[in-house]
């Protein structure tokens, strides 16, 4: 009941971004400059609250745009409505939805889809993780010269000493492609498939990686915060890779060694 609720929540919170997408919908702006959310992030949201409140009214919710929902359960549901809403507001299909469920703090189940190209990544813990119900894996690269890394920038870029900048640069300066897609929850799942070996970032909130850091995890990978300790939703930094370039990147990452 669980996995099919979480699967139907996700698929109704992506029918209302089908329906919004490349229409003219209504954008506002949140803190930062270009930190948008639209009307479909909130009928994304509505949608796939309606389902989990029909099915388990007394779960604690965490929602991105409506707040949090504190209640006696184990269970806390965090949800991204479209993660990737700047490309949502300028028709690029790289977006989704992303739910998480969290039970006694710690991830049990994760969802993402991107409806645009009909990819539903699914995992629960101790089960492995899967593409379109098939198994996934990260990758087998060994070398972070040679891997293929992604990445993001927040919204606000306040002077960060050791930021997102100048890490960009010491992998861009020796030549490793390192993409920015827009969409974390994509990223990571796009680590757990092997399509990219790694991804960093400084500033994201839980419903950005809850669902993504246990598919990572249960596609065989490893997430970490900056200092090589285990990940927590509730801090900003995040460090995915395919197990084999982690120590490296972290040194990377950290200044403590060159490429
Ligand atoms: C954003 C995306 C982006 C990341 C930002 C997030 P949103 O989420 O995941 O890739 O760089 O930090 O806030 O605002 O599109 O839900
Ligand atoms: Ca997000
Ligand atoms: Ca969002």
């Amino acid at each position: 009941m669980l996995k099919s609720t979480l699967i139907e929540a996700a698929k109704a919170g992506a029918a209302e971004i089908v329906r919004f997408f490349n229409s003219d919908f209504k954008i506002s702006n949140k803190e930062g400059v270009n930190n948008l959310v639209t009307e479909a992030d909130h009928a994304s949201e509505k949608a796939i609250l309606s389902v989990i409140k029909s099915r388990f009214p007394e779960h604690q919710v965490l929602a991105e745009e409506s707040g949090e929902m504190i209640q006696d359960s184990a269970y806390k549901w965090i949800i991204d409505p479209i993660d990737g809403t700047v490309n949502f507001a300028h028709g690029i299909p790289l977006n989704c939805v992303s739910i998480g469920i969290e039970h006694n703090g710690e991830m049990a189940m994760g969802a993402v889809y991107n409806p645009h190209l009909n990819e539903f990544y699914f995992a629960e813990k101790g089960k492995g993780a899967t593409l379109n119900d098939n198994p996934i894996r990260v990758s087998e690269e060994t070398q972070a010269v040679k891997a293929c890394l992604v990445t993001g920038f927040p919204y606000t870029y306040i002077n960060m000493p050791n930021g997102p900048l100048e890490i960009f640069e010491r992998f861009i300066r020796k030549g490793v492609p390192v993409r920015r897609l827009g969409s974390a929850a994509i990223d990571l799942c796009w680590v757990a498939c092997g399509r990219f070996d790694g991804f960093y970032e400084h500033k994201l909130e839980a419903w950005d990686s809850a669902a993504g850091y246990l598919i990572v995890e249960e596609a065989g990978g490893k997430v970490t915060d900056f200092t090589g300790s285990k990940f927590s939703v509730y801090q900003h930094r995040l460090l995915a890779t395919n197990g084999k370039i982690h120590d490296e990147m972290l040194a990377v990452i950290n200044n403590k060694k060159e490429l």
